[in-house]
């Protein structure tokens, strides 16, 4: 089981600790991290990629809109590239909205949350290191200090962001690495220009992941965010969806959309209907200038791709707070 949070004063000796070797460790560079990674990622080294990132999650009884709750995610994403294969994600400028009303056309009125601003330091606090060693498993190196929370949330960023490799025939089945472990996914070239795919879709169902865990925490980070905390009864399905837009000359990702829709039944609730949680990602390519630094760091905790939980290594006090940090 995890250790126990230290008191605050033995915390704060060691993030001083922290900063200190950090600044120490960036000396100590891995200049030649050589991963065997010919062509099997979108994205070129000494680029940066800079995207405007949008999530929406919403819940609601099925059927109806009254009911319905929505939050709202707005960040500006640069997933750097010092090396084939290995990426800095930064983000930044975050906000985070929520519903307050809806206007005479049934349209949900956003506003921004009360804690938005202490959402977005935290997203932009650190960086997330990562590497895609032969372009197929993502292996994370996140910072110490980094909330399990907040490392979800950019775990789905960089999951939106992995394309399925081209193939030649049309519709394909793979198995990719994804936030909910590995699965089984369609893969469909829906648009090629000559030999290029331009445009990719791809379908799967989340209940045969092997990393999926419905019943531990929420669905998704996303959902949490509405305080979906409670454990799932009955979950009837689970699928998501994704569609690429590729640049046709370098194949990077101009633009994705994923789309995930979970349906359950709430525990101990007169409700016939279910409940509906629909998340919506989506990604558009703003800029890609030139980067000059190869400097990439692989930092000593590695972590995989998966959602972990964050209820069942915490004690409930800190499951608030998570929540606190996120209504
Ligand atoms: C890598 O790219 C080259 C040239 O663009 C191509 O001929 C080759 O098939 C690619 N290799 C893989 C594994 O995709
Ligand atoms: C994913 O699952 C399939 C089928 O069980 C297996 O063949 C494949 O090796 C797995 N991939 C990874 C990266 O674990």
């Amino acid at each position: 089981m995890g250790p126990q949070r230290p008191p605050l004063p033995l915390v704060l000796l060691l993030l001083l600790l922290l900063l200190d070797t950090s600044v120490w460790a960036q000396d100590e560079v891995l200049e030649n991290v050589n991963w065997n990674c010919p062509n099997a990622t979108r994205f070129k080294h000494l680029r940066k990629y800079v995207y405007n990132y949008e999530a929406e999650s919403s819940s609601g009884v099925r059927g109806t809109a009254d009911s319905r709750s929505t939050t709202k995610i707005n960040c500006k994403i640069e997933l750097e590239v010092p090396q084939l294969c290995s990426f800095i994600l930064r983000t930044s400028q975050c906000t985070l909205k929520e519903v307050y009303g809806f206007n005479p056309e049934g349209k949900a009125l956003m506003k921004k949350t009360k804690n938005s601003e202490e959402f977005a330091a935290a997203m932009s606090r650190y960086e997330l290191k990562l590497a895609i060693p032969e372009g197929k498993q993502a292996v994370l190196y996140p910072e110490k200090d980094e909330p399990k929370h907040i490392l979800n949330i950019k775990r789905g960023i960089i999951s939106a962001l992995l394309v399925p490799p081209e193939t030649e025939e049309a519709k394909q089945v793979l198995f990719l690495d994804t936030v909910y472990g590995n699965c089984s996914t369609q893969v469909t070239v829906t648009t090629r220009k000559g030999n290029v795919a331009t445009e990719m879709s791809t379908e799967r169902d989340l209940q045969q992941c092997d990393g999926f865990q419905p019943i531990s925490t929420s669905v998704s980070p996303l959902a949490l965010i509405k305080g979906l905390v409670r454990p799932l009864s009955t979950l009837i399905s689970s699928s998501q969806s994704c569609q690429y837009t590729l640049d046709p000359k370098r194949k990077h990702v101009s633009e994705a959309m994923c789309k995930e829709e979970h349906l359950f039944l709430p525990f101990s609730y007169k409700n016939k209907y279910g409940i509906m949680t629909h998340v919506t990602q989506t990604l558009t390519l703003e800029d890609t200038p030139k980067i000059n630094s190869r400097v990439f760091s692989e930092g000593t905790e590695q972590v995989g791709l998966a959602f972990e939980s964050t209820k069942s290594t915490s004690p409930p006090k800190q499951a608030e707070a998570v929540l606190k940090t996120l209504q």
